[in-house]
């Protein structure tokens, strides 16, 4: 692996551990009202939660996306198999990346 495919594993893993403790406090602990659709649209109008989301989606998905692959170059060996899992990934990422963004940014 690459190594700022390696670095950015490690740093987007630190992003998640405080994104994620940050996400715990505010949705579990702030009112149950937090998680409806008024509080969220209200937050989504402040853009720091709105720059807030942004780095905590796009962190995820690296992360997760980043280590799935790292997983796949284990398992497999150059050919037919990895480039078809290659392509998934790629796919599921920009899908996802595409829906998350114009989600937050609507
Ligand atoms: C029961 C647990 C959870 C609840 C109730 C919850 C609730 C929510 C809500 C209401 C939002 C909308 C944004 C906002 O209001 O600030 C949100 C966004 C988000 N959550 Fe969670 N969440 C939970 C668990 C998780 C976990 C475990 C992860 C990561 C593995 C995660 C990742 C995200 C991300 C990346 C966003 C921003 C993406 C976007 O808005 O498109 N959430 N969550
Ligand atoms: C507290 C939050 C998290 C931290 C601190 C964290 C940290 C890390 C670190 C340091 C690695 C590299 C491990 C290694 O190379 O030996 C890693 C790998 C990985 N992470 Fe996370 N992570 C977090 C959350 C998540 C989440 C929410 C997902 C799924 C969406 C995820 C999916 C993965 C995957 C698939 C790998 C690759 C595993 C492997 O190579 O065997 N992680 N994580």
């Amino acid at each position: 692996m690459p190594l700022f495919q390696w670095l950015f594993q490690r740093l987007t893993g630190l992003v998640l551990l405080v994104g994620l403790f940050i996400h715990f406090l505010v949705m579990h602990y702030t009112g149950g009202e937090q998680i409806g659709y008024q509080a969220v649209m209200a937050r989504l109008d402040n853009p720091l939660w709105v720059a807030f989301d942004l780095v905590f989606l796009l962190s995820v998905l690296y992360h997760g996306f980043n280590g799935l692959w790292g997983i796949v170059t284990e398992y497999t060996s150059d050919g037919i198999l990895r480039r078809v899992l290659h392509a998934v990934i790629i796919m599921a990422v920009i899908g996802l990346t595409v829906t998350g963004v114009s989600i937050i940014t609507a």
